[in-house]
């Protein structure tokens, strides 16, 4: 089989596929916004589409990318284990691989967190802790965050805080309340009846950008050792050096019971994550042989997915790559607070490393206030779409949207990027912000037909 010349030669069919195939309501959304690129390659923190035009970035596979995209060191490793061959999967067999893997975790993991149970996904990695949670603790309530994400699965819904979510799947677990971030009040009356089995959290919460306030994570400690609660970090988007640190509570110094992991551990090569737990956890979870399975599935210690682990692992040492997504992220917050200075509709840049939101907010002078609520009357997602579509189509970078109703702007680019890479986005940025600056204008009347053709199609 020749895969290349197949999928050269079927190319051009992409967006006809997806729609009979894959998810017609996506195609639909991809092609109003004009996202309907067919790329072809990717490397860095670049993509390359099928006219050769190469575009940033700066959305990085929802994060995944943090070595960012064909890292040679993890593609090598990739070749050389499908031409090692090793023995994957034997299931009733123990994995080099897999152990090794787990060491190194457990090597960089906050404290005492060094048991490793290995997942193919975000949510997989939370529905495993939030299980863990209830069989080392045998209490059923988890307690979670407003505006929480915690991936889309039945038991992660039930700990996501956004309704848009949740609609349609409910009834969810039952036994799951939510309290605001960043309110020690709220979680403490929500875990003083002590039957709370984890309280789970974003250090950085994925759809808002708001961080941990300072002192916000010890208290979270505090509170869940008065009421015997797991502490339940959810770094599937934080982790592996995200945020400047390798972990995002790293910077609060707090080691939580759980850790939730995924995303970057992959390289973008194969779906790869982590429930990291103490040993008092997995003690009370894995408690004798007849229970080696009380929690387990078929792909979690693939040497596939280990191995590039392992390589994103050794990229992120020696290329001292926290450290520069640290320096990036503080190149790229100075920046961006220019332009808030600059522009009045950008209100606030939230966020932390290489994770930040662009909050826009209503204007004060009398023509854009016009302008702005002309779209929200529309429709309130409309307005960041003022800001992505011209971001992609004008000067080729790629950002996305935060959430819904939010007028935020979501920046996750590959932890690899340059300077000269961070200006071409502040450029970029800077005139698209100049245009929607410009009261009546092109930038509003494309985003008012835009608003027209969505409602007359939907
Ligand atoms: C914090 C967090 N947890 C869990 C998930 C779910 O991960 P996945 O999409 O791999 O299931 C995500 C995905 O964006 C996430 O950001």
């Amino acid at each position: 089989m020749d895969i290349i010349s197949l999928i050269n030669t079927r190319r051009p069919e992409t967006f006809d596929l997806n729609r009979t195939y894959v998810n017609h309501q996506l195609t639909r959304v991809l092609e109003v916004i004009g996202f309907n690129r067919t790329y072809v390659s990717g490397q860095g923190a670049w993509l390359t589409d099928d006219q050769g035009v190469n575009v940033l970035d700066f959305l990085a596979g929802f994060g995944v990318f943090n070595v960012g995209r064909g890292h040679p060191v993890v593609a090598k490793v990739m070749h050389d284990m499908i031409d090692a061959n090793p023995p994957s999967m034997v299931q009733m067999g123990a994995g080099c691989v897999a152990g090794l893997l787990a060491e190194a975790l457990a090597e960089i993991a906050p404290g005492n967190l060094s048991k490793v149970f290995f997942t193919t996904s975000g949510t997989e990695s939370v529905e495993g802790a939030l299980k863990f949670a209830r069989q080392a603790t045998k209490r059923a309530r988890i307690v979670y965050c407003e505006k929480a994400f915690h991936g889309l699965t039945l038991g992660s819904l039930s700990v996501n805080g956004n309704e848009e979510f949740r609609s349609r799947n409910e009834p969810l677990l039952p036994e799951c309340v939510s309290v605001p971030f960043n309110d020690l009040e709220a979680l403490e009356k929500a875990l003083s009846s002590r039957d709370v089995a984890a309280f789970i959290f974003e250090p950085v919460q994925g759809k808002t950008l708001r961080v941990a306030a300072p002192g916000y994570l010890a208290g979270v400690r505090a509170l869940c050792d008065t009421y015997g609660t797991l502490m339940v970090a959810d770094e599937v988007q934080t982790g592996f050096g995200r945020t400047g640190k390798m972990f995002a509570v790293d910077h609060d110094n707090v080691v939580p019971d759980i850790m939730a992991v995924s995303k970057a551990l992959s390289g973008g090569f194969v779906p790869v994550g982590a429930v990291i737990a103490t040993p008092e956890v997995y003690d009370k979870v894995f408690d004798c042989m007849d229970r080696c399975y009380a929690h387990s599935n078929t792909f979690g210690r693939g040497d596939l997915a280990m191995a590039a682990g392992l390589a994103v692992l050794h990229v992120l040492k020696t290329e001292n790559l926290v450290a520069h997504a640290a320096e990036m992220g503080d190149y790229l917050l100075a920046g961006l607070n220019a332009l808030v200075a600059k522009y009045e509709m950008l209100h606030e840049i939230r966020g932390r490393g290489l994770m930040l939101g662009l909050q826009f907010g209503e204007p004060k002078s009398l023509g854009l206030k016009t302008g702005w609520k002309l779209i929200h009357s529309m429709n309130p997602d409309l307005f960041c779409q003022m800001i992505t579509m011209p971001l992609l189509e004008k000067h080729n970078v790629l950002t996305q949207v935060a959430g819904h109703h939010m007028d935020t702007v979501k920046i996750l680019p590959p932890l690899t990027i340059t300077k000269a890479e961070a200006d071409f986005f502040l450029t970029a940025l800077d005139s698209v912000l100049k245009s929607v600056h410009t009261f009546p204008g092109s930038a509003w009347s494309s985003v008012k037909n835009l608003a027209v053709r969505t409602a007359k199609t939907s």
